[in-house]
């Protein structure tokens, strides 16, 4: 019989990603961008126009309010533009229940106008009633109404632009479901939602968080050279960079004749790329874990990359080496972790890749805590090469669109100094070493050593600082 530590090995190689492939898929993602930029394609990447047309120098100024529905959470912040690359932020934060995550779309909008009623009264409280009192009768058809708040919408979904402020959900990831929703314009819901309850709040613009990062990471203005990307590697992935209208050939320039000589930001919903797993890695893992998700077949890149698949994955390897009698010594509980998909959090295989006792011990307790199981070290060992696995391919894959993008947009020859990558998420933020195998996928590509020219920053609050500015480019 084969042993724990054999099998767990060869299921570790499944998991890595070589240096030729790499190549190949940074070819295929440049060419995917390309085409999808020229036309439309229902599998293809959807590299969503966004109309915002310029990025910030950090000069801006004003209030606007944000709010910020990017996976189980739901902010609703205030945001001070102070017009030198510095801000204030207030903000109060809520877990989205399941029951709104599932539910209808009228329960959803309205959930989220309610904590925005909230949030004016406990920060804005007499201010925000004198403008209630103002504004209710022009709230729909004039936005200029002195004390009418502008608001950014921070949604992290695949929208389908046709304004700043206008545009229909493509469909729900990471989870959601609300049926009714898929197709219609959620500027236009939130903004009825929020009028029913006589809110002074008019929804300027629809950002994606990666938009909003972009914008922040640009504002903020990072010692570091010019900010090309904004990037997300949290529950979900997915990435923003400016491109030249000109070379956007699915965009309507002839609607739009002040803007074409512009750029605009283009969100390119990466975690739609190869769809078609034409060019992916796609071990057995993979494929139940799609089996399971509530868009099958979608977002396939995302589905290998980003928090919320990560524990999912760590659980099928875990249940295959049970059920050749290699792990746990004791029947897990019908009940088990194991037995649960979804039960395991990014952290579980984050913390134990993380692990560098000499025996294991960080490992030993996540294990019992997580599923009941004492384990030899043997076991541990094999537990964290497959973590490790696991991770390390995330983050190989995440240098993909990223290296896509340098590349694709000449970036390197055409500026001087740095190029600034602006980032967030958990996994960025948190994985061990996960920048570190960016950086070496990134040599294994055309880029090479001209990597060491390419600074990731963390850009902390995207989301809400970045949703003002683009409220602001509104105006
Ligand atoms: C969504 C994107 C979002 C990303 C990161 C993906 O699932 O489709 O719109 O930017 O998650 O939050």
């Amino acid at each position: 019989m084969v042993s724990l530590s054999t099998r767990a090995q060869q299921i570790a190689e499944e998991f890595e990603v070589s240096d030729s492939k790499i190549n190949e898929l940074v070819q295929y993602f440049i060419q995917e961008a390309e085409e999808c930029l020229a036309e439309k394609r229902e599998r293809g990447l959807p590299m969503i126009p966004t109309f915002v047309t310029g990025v910030p120098d950090g000069t801006e100024k004003g209030t606007f309010l944000a709010v910020d529905l990017g996976g189980t959470n739901l902010r609703v912040c205030s945001v001070c533009l102070k017009g030198d690359s510095t801000f204030d932020l207030i903000q109060e934060k809520v877990a989205v229940p399941q029951s709104i995550m599932k539910g209808d779309s009228a329960d959803f909008f309205g959930f989220m106008a309610d904590r925005v009623g909230e949030f004016l009264e406990k920060h804005h409280g007499s201010e925000s009633l004198y403008a209630k009192e103002q504004s209710s009768d022009a709230l729909k058809t004039n936005p200029s109404t002195p004390n009418l708040y502008k608001l950014g919408f921070t949604f992290s979904f695949p929208v389908d632009q046709s304004a700043l402020n206008r545009g229909k959900l493509m469909r729900w990831t990471k989870g959601f479901d609300i049926k009714d929703a898929v197709g219609k314009d959620v500027c236009a819901e939130f903004q009825s939602a929020l009028n029913i309850r006589q809110l002074p709040v008019y929804v300027a613009a629809l950002v994606n968080d990666t938009v909003g990062t972009l914008m922040a990471r640009s504002y903020t203005k990072p010692s570091a050279g010019r900010t090309l990307i904004g990037c997300i590697f949290g529950t979900g992935t997915n990435g923003a960079y400016s491109e030249k209208i000109s070379k956007i050939g699915k965009f309507d320039k002839d609607g739009h004749p002040e803007i074409v000589s512009k750029i605009m930001v283009i969100n390119t919903e990466w975690g739609s790329f190869d769809n078609d797993v034409k060019h992916l890695p796609n071990t057995r893992f993979d494929v139940v874990l799609n089996t399971h998700t509530p868009n099958p077949n979608y977002h396939m890149f995302e589905k290998r990359v980003s928090g919320l698949y990560l524990g999912e994955l760590l659980r099928l390897v875990l249940l295959e080496l049970q059920g050749e009698k290699l792990i746990f010594n004791k029947p897990c509980a019908d009940s088990s972790a194991l037995y649960t998909p979804w039960s395991i959090d990014t952290s579980v295989p984050s913390l134990i890749d993380a692990d560098k006792t000499s025996d294991l011990s960080e490992t030993e307790s996540i294990v019992l805590k997580v599923f009941g199981q004492e384990t030899t070290l043997e076991q541990r060992q094999a537990i964290q090469l497959i973590a490790k696995a696991i991770g390390k391919r995330s983050a190989r894959l995440s240098a993909v669109p990223l290296a896509g993008i340098i590349i694709k947009t000449k970036a390197l020859t055409k500026f001087e100094g740095e190029i600034d990558i602006g980032a967030d998420g958990s996994v960025v933020e948190f994985y061990p070493g996960f920048e570190k195998n960016i950086r070496e996928a990134f040599r294994a590509t055309p880029i090479g050593a001209e990597e060491s020219r390419i600074s990731i920053g963390i850009a902390k609050d995207g989301s809400g600082v970045g949703a003002a500015l683009c409220a602001l480019v509104a105006e």
